[in-house]
């Protein structure tokens, strides 16, 4: 098991390049599936989400070569329409490679998938768009079956805006007959993303970014090549590091125009914050101010942000208040935070942190995978030598965490015993 030993009491200072973004990198990965014919991948991040996603790729008979941040996928002589479920139970990602195995082959069997333990995360929207689509489904000993002649384009109004179902969705249908039309669609980045890499390889797709999303099925997509848009969500963890412990940062490879709702939050802490081509720098205030945030679907706060911020108010000048209103189980890491003497209250879906305090060295378990980051970034700021266990999470999420934190002046190291 893999630990990180954590020295507290350094400024993290100085310019780091933000990696490709994971939540892009996995659906795109998974759009692969629909086009047999090789696709060239750039700035995919080396994390084990994207190594999983690889190896069923491989295992469902698709041809990889990787070198130098370049990855090659042929998806041509894929011989399988089953989804390992030894794979599937290690994240929640894998759900998507589902839609594009239906939309290229219009028959799929997967588990149900794992990840994170931070909320139920059923997969029910996807399957009542799966079944709108004319897709017989059946779900029987953990197993989802799924099977169609024929994918048949329709209007498909999802419950919530879910950000896998809306890509699960497109995915099932840019080969379908006729046109489909999502309804109270996500609007995320990494969503556009994905479109436009689809759109690059052939696909017909419309108001990505917009809560309506049409596709029109084509008869076939042909390889291409595509540069992964950067991780907004580990550029906002970066921020929040030299946030956290008084310093001073600048990010390159990063995209401000997916991050409004947390620089706002940023600069409500008293950081100074600007941004400039393909750069943020953020210089930390001599005391954080305490803040309100409550998690949105995008362009609203990011629920993915909210341990780190959460983490981050600790030290802020009073008492801060956080509402969690995406995941329903999203403040597990916060029993290991109370380890450092943080004084944080949470009544269901909302915490009360208590700023001012002078958090401990201690030994903490990882919960999940931002919780994990929320835990390294309370350790920095920490006096003493404090140790995490059970960091597998973060490794799934975070691209070098460690090496990158240590090049901006953290004490950071790893422990595998
Ligand atoms: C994606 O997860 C991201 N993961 C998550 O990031 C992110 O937190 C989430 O979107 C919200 O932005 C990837 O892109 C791989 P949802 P996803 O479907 O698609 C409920 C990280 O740390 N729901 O938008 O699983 C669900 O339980 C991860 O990088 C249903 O009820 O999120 C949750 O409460 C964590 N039924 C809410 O919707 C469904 O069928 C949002 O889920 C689907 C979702």
């Amino acid at each position: 098991m893999k630990s990180y030993i954590i020295e507290g009491g350094k400024k993290i200072e100085g310019n780091v390049r933000v990696s490709g973004s994971k939540n892009a990198a996995l659906p795109i990965l998974a759009a692969t599936i629909l086009c047999p014919d090789s696709n060239k991948l750039y700035n995919i991040p080396k994390i084990s989400d994207t190594e999983n996603t690889l190896e069923i790729l491989k295992i469902l008979g698709c041809k990889i070569k990787q070198n130098h941040g370049k990855i090659y996928v042929n998806s041509r002589n894929i011989n399988t329409k089953e989804i390992p479920s030894e794979l599937m139970s290690k994240m929640r990602s894998t759900v998507i490679l589902a839609g594009a195995i239906l939309g290229r082959f219009k028959e799929v069997i997967f588990s149900y998938p794992g990840g994170c333990d931070i909320g139920a995360r059923p997969i029910d929207i996807h399957i009542n768009a799966f079944k709108k689509l004319g897709i017989e489904i059946k779900e029987e000993n953990g197993y989802v079956r799924c099977k169609a002649d024929k994918i048949i384009g329709t209007d498909i109004n999802l419950d919530f805006p879910s950000v896998g179902a809306t890509e699960n969705i497109i995915l099932a249908t840019v080969l379908a007959d006729g046109k489909t039309t999502i309804n109270n669609a996500a609007m995320e980045p990494e969503i556009i993303d994905m479109v436009k890499f689809l759109r690059k390889m052939g696909a017909k797709i419309f108001g990505e970014g917009t809560n309506q999303i049409s596709i029109i099925g084509v008869k076939h997509l042909s390889g291409t090549s595509y540069n992964i848009m950067p991780d907004r969500i580990e550029a906002g963890t970066l921020l929040c590091a030299a946030a956290a412990t008084g310093g001073k940062i600048v990010l390159s490879n990063s995209n401000s125009e997916h991050m409004g709702a947390i620089i706002n939050k940023l600069d409500e802490c008293g950081c100074q914050v600007s941004c400039s081509a393909d750069k943020i720098s953020l210089s930390a205030p001599k005391k954080l101010k305490h803040i309100e945030i409550k998690t949105m679907i995008y362009p609203g706060f990011p629920t993915d942000l909210q341990q780190v911020f959460t983490s981050m108010m600790t030290k802020s000048s009073g008492t801060s208040i956080i509402v969690e209103n995406i995941f329903e189980n999203r403040y597990k890491f916060i029993s290991e935070l109370r380890k450092m003497g943080a004084k944080i209250v949470v009544e269901g879906r909302t915490a009360i942190v208590t700023g001012k305090r002078k958090l401990q060295s201690a030994e903490m378990i990882c919960t999940d995978l931002r919780g994990g980051a929320a835990l390294v970034i309370a350790a920095m700021t920490a006096k003493g030598i404090s140790k995490i266990s059970n960091i597998e999470y973060i490794l799934r999420g975070y691209e070098n965490f460690d090496k990158k934190l240590s090049s901006l002046g953290a004490k950071i190291r790893i422990e595998d015993i």
